[in-house]
């Protein structure tokens, strides 16, 4: 950890959300702004174009609003933290030149920050700070891994999914039940009106500790093209809570195998598909010490990125002109 950061501005434009927060070294979050880009819900999927031209025109106004509501001047910001990768290449590109300008017309470090180590470093933020070791499950819309977290910036990937993210997989299921775009969170709200135990749908264990979810969004397809006529609408809720149910199993019991195999018997969660309301009580159910960031730590978001570039050297104005935001890998990882 640097000595001389303190403050830091975070900036967070990997995908369609444009964000940015205020974090101390203390792990308090004292502002966390995200202006979410609903255009592309009726594309049915996220439009890199739309997202890179949304994040031009937003992210002023959401870093000058991070900043009021920290109650934070420029001149009190110790460092500038930017998402460098991975996601949508061009949406990156907004959010990393702008904290590049930012931080060097302000005389600011800039700290490059992956995205994936943000949401593995959510867990070092209040309400409760949760330290390694611990094995931690990050599974976005994008990503789906279980990792060996052993300090505060880098880890160690014990499973990854082989195919879709778990995200992915409610996205796709919400759509297939009508629910929109990104319909993980209508999922899980229509769920929480239906029988998790009405329908049978497959649990899929490749590898080692990796994932697959491509069967069981294939396995609704063909349950919705199987149901008589007039019968979706009663059928839906059941659907949602029996698909739910099926991806949070595949889930929750790679964590257990995780534990077992490391001996580690602490478990924190992150990304989006953290924010679940049954996997978020199915963890708690392990029976290990566990750590459930609040859901908007979860979802995309700038203060998990302040949060993990304390642990980041950071690269002084001169360092950081030459520097390029990656639209895939994530060098972290060993
Ligand atoms: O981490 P995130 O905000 O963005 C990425 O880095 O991808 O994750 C977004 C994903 C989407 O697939 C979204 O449907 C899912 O997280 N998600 C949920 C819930 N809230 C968001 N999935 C299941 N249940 C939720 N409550
Ligand atoms: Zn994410």
């Amino acid at each position: 950890m640097s000595a001389d950061m303190r403050t830091i501005l975070a900036i967070e434009t990997s995908c369609d959300d444009t964000c940015a927060a205020v974090v101390t070294e203390d792990g308090v979050v004292h502002s966390n702004l995200i202006a979410s880009q609903m255009d592309h819900d009726r594309f049915g999927g996220v439009v890199p174009e739309v997202a890179s031209r949304r994040h031009l025109e937003l992210l002023d106004g959401v870093v000058g609003a991070a900043l009021a509501d920290a109650d934070v001047s420029l001149a009190e910001v110790d460092a500038v933290a930017a998402t460098r990768g991975p996601g949508l290449i061009g949406a990156l590109l907004v959010g990393f030149s702008y904290a590049k300008a930012l931080a060097s017309t302000a005389g600011l470090p800039l700290v490059p920050v992956d995205h994936l180590q943000g949401h593995v470093s959510a867990n070092f933020l209040h309400p409760s700070v949760f330290d390694p070791p611990f094995v931690c499950l990050v599974a976005s819309g994008g990503h789906t891994f279980l990792a060996r977290v052993e300090q505060r910036h880098g880890y160690e990937i014990l499973g990854a999914t082989t195919d879709d993210a778990a995200g992915e997989a409610f996205d796709k299921g919400a759509r297939l039940l009508g629910l929109g775009y990104p319909g993980g969170a209508a999922l899980d709200q229509l769920a929480s009106t239906g029988d998790a135990n009405a329908i049978d749908f497959p649990r899929t264990y490749v590898g080692d500790l990796d994932f697959s979810f491509s069967g069981i969004k294939t396995s609704l397809l063909y349950k919705l093209k199987a149901l008589p006529d007039g019968d979706f609408e009663s059928a839906k809720a059941d659907l949602a809570a029996s698909y739910q149910s099926a991806v949070v199993e595949m889930l929750v019991k790679r964590i257990e195998q995780a534990v077992q195999r490391t001996g580690i018997d602490r478990v924190a969660i992150g990304g989006g598909v953290a924010a679940n309301s049954l996997l978020r009580r199915r963890v708690t159910e392990l029976g290990v010490e566990v750590k459930v960031p609040p859901r908007s730590l979860c979802t995309d978001n700038a203060a998990m990125i302040g949060s993990a570039a304390f642990a980041i050297s950071p690269l002084q104005p001169g360092q950081y002109s030459e520097l390029d935001a990656y639209p895939s890998g994530s060098p972290i990882a060993v």
